[in-house]
């Protein structure tokens, strides 16, 4: 039935199999939106959650959602993890209804039906009835109405509905794994939190996450300031479906990187923002865009994941986890919190992205217009430079397969019209 839905809809759209050009359509279409939680969202893909140093206490608690499901990440009394549904199984009201906190046994507010952190269900009211009347019959078994649970990786948490999906490293591919190790090498430490309604679609924000081609076009801030030089040493690691993107300081004579100075006419009376300290190697610029929707950043010395949340065709929320590590000094807890001001809501950067990508939507007018995705070739290939599309027609590949959508080979050869 909904693989129909897919066709049906897919069909009066011309999708290229060389995923050069996306209709216009995707990102305001209520089917399609639907379609994707069930075979995305629902789907066999690992979402990251969270950060386990998040929920360091028996008890502790945070919410989010995995595409419209509202879930929850919680530490169970045996300091074990674990994740669920936060969706009352007798009436579906919410159950936890703060965004984290710490509640060995919350109880949902309609029925009081009363939970365990880790999702069993350890009280209902009127179980047996009152005096004899009513009640729940006897061979009613708490055990069978506890929270729905999803399979769960700790340390950077990622949680899926599916059985089928593989494991988390076999979903990722070894350069993600090894770049979220590399990110996640000694002890997390949360500095904050903060959220952002976009009017968008999130797909548009998937692929701006992975858009190297805007960088320096659109956010000038960036090498005009010297925040980074994002043409420098730069690698794109396409692996159909997820993204890697990494750029390097230059390094002198002797292989000792070095932050470059500000290129542009202005400066910055406070240079307190461009100035950072060295970490992660030489890496500047790591960006992990992991199918279908999650995010890692690490600008400089700024560190974040983002949760992408859709909300309906043309609304998603943001939110991001920021972070440093246990170890930082008073020096790099500045340098982080300084430049923290390039991303975020009203980033110097960010801020941007948000602003173009509502445009994009509101220009959306269902005519059979599409978008133009030939920067570099129309293959999906990992290249030495951040001058290509490549990782946006990677998206686009995963996605149509996933969603069994069929593309057509014919029309790949031809000339833009
Ligand atoms: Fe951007």
């Amino acid at each position: 039935m909904n693989q129909m839905i897919a066709n049906d809809t897919s069909t009066n759209w011309n999708w290229r199999s060389d995923f050069t050009r996306v209709p216009y359509e995707v990102y305001v279409d209520q089917q399609l939106f639907d379609l994707e939680q069930e075979k995305l969202f629902r789907g066999p893909c690992w979402h990251l959650i969270g950060l386990e140093c998040e929920i360091r206490e028996p008890g502790d608690f945070e919410t989010t959602y995995i595409g419209t499901t509202p879930i929850v990440y919680s530490r169970g009394p045996d300091a074990d993890v674990h994740a669920f549904v936060n969706r009352c199984a007798h009436r579906g009201a919410r159950v936890i209804r703060e965004l984290r906190g710490n509640n060995p046994n919350p109880s949902c507010p309609y029925h009081n039906w009363r939970y365990d952190i880790t999702g069993n269900l350890v009280s209902v009211p009127m179980q047996k009835g009152l005096k004899g009347k009513g009640g729940y019959s006897e061979d009613f078994s708490k055990d069978c109405h506890g929270l729905q649970r999803l399979r769960i990786h700790a340390g950077v948490l990622f949680a899926t509905f599916s059985e089928e999906a593989p494991t988390l490293r076999e979903y990722l591919g070894e350069p993600i794994w090894e770049r979220i190790a590399m990110i996640g090498s000694k002890p997390l430490r949360v500095t904050g939190y903060q959220r952002q309604t976009v009017q968008c679609n999130w797909k548009l924000f998937v692929e701006n996450n992975r858009d190297t081609y805007h960088g320096p076009q659109l956010h000038s801030f960036v090498p005009n300031f010297g925040l980074v030089n994002p043409t420098e040493r730069a690698q794109v690691d396409v692996e159909p479906p997820h993204a890697l993107l990494t750029s390097r300081l230059p390094t002198d004579e002797e292989g000792v990187a070095k932050i470059p100075a500000p290129r542009g006419r202005f400066e910055l009376e406070d240079t307190g923002l461009s100035q950072s300290i060295n970490e992660l190697e030489d890496i500047q610029v790591s960006v992990v865009s992991i199918f279908p929707s999650s995010l890692f950043t690490c600008i400089r010395n700024v560190r974040s994941c983002r949760r992408l949340i859709p909300k309906d065709p043309n609304t998603m929320e943001i939110e991001y986890i920021w972070f440093g590590y246990e170890d930082d000094d008073e020096e790099m807890r500045e340098v982080r919190r300084k430049q923290n001001n390039i991303l975020g809501p009203a980033g110097y950067v960010a801020m941007e992205d948000a602003e173009v990508l509502e445009m994009i939507q509101n220009g959306i007018s269902r005519d059979g217009a599409e978008g133009f995705i030939e920067l570099g070739g129309n293959g999906t290939e990992s290249t030495d430079h951040f001058n290509t599309e490549a990782t946006v027609r990677g998206f686009w590949k995963g996605y149509c397969e996933l969603m069994g959508i069929e593309t057509s080979a014919e029309a790949a050869t031809e000339e833009a019209g």
